[in-house]
């Protein structure tokens, strides 16, 4: 990465993991097979992130639409928490990962939110790199839940006003940086509710790479392009 990427460095980064699938089919193999592939290389990008000096990486790995999928697809999905849980716990724990889950925990199997709640509880007081996933986790559901937070606390008579700090600490992000690049992988071009609060003024990077090709080299080319974008938050540039 050249010089100017490595000083100006998205302090957090979130990823679209899309095209397991067609990485799957262009091979002959059933989609599991690209989600078993894109599972792994999670490993890849989380180690790429801690070389990289990445503070918090915000993964999508289970929207709340894909419960539509072929039942056995969910429930494939719903078992790779546990098996990247004992693959990586040694690298959570020697790396100081913090893992934190967005999303509805509520509505997981009972294994699969046992797992999440246990690889958040045993990492709860790392902080070399939050590892944010995205796990049931929908952006217009978050709003909703925000609201419903929020009416609650208005009731008890304990807001005045709603203000754009209290609805961020009403969202599952609470206390987390808004992401500074968004990166989509799988050649498409959409946010699908993703992040939709937090990501108002991150940058938006297109890869063409379908997630399980996407590799270290692939995100310090997300990092370089980031590098080079004025990002003027609503004002104008050197006033
Ligand atoms: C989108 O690709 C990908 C998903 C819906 C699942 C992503 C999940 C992982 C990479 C692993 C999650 C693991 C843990 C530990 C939480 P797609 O299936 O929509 O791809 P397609 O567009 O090519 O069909």
């Amino acid at each position: 990465m050249g010089s100017r990427a490595a000083a100006r460095l998205p302090k957090h980064i979130a990823i679209v993991m899309d095209g397991n699938g067609r990485w799957a089919k262009a091979r002959g193999l059933p989609r599991q097979v690209g989600h078993r592939q894109g599972a792994e290389n999670m490993r890849t990008i989380i180690q790429a992130c801690l070389d990289l000096g990445i503070r918090y990486l915000t993964l999508y790995a289970f929207s709340t639409e894909n419960w539509k999928r072929p039942s056995a697809e969910v429930d494939y999905l719903m078992s790779l928490p546990g098996q990247f849980y004992e693959r990586e716990r040694h690298l959570l724990h020697e790396h100081r990962i913090r893992v934190l889950i967005i999303g509805d925990v509520d509505g997981l199997p009972a294994a699969t939110r046992e797992v999440v709640l246990r690889m958040q509880e045993e990492t709860k007081d790392y902080s070399a790199l939050t590892l944010c996933l995205a796990f049931n986790y929908g952006g217009r559901a978050e709003l909703a839940r925000a609201a419903q937070i929020l009416a609650r606390k208005w009731q008890a008579g304990e807001l005045a006003s709603i203000t754009e700090a209290d609805v961020a600490d009403a969202l599952y992000t609470r206390g987390l940086p808004d992401p500074d690049l968004v990166i989509r992988c799988g050649n498409e071009m959409r946010i699908s509710n993703f992040l939709l609060w937090q990501s108002a003024y991150a940058e938006l990077y297109f890869s063409p790479k379908l997630w399980p090709d996407f590799s270290k080299r692939d995100l310090e080319l997300a990092i370089e392009d980031f590098a080079k974008r004025d990002r003027r938050f609503g004002g104008v540039e050197n006033v």
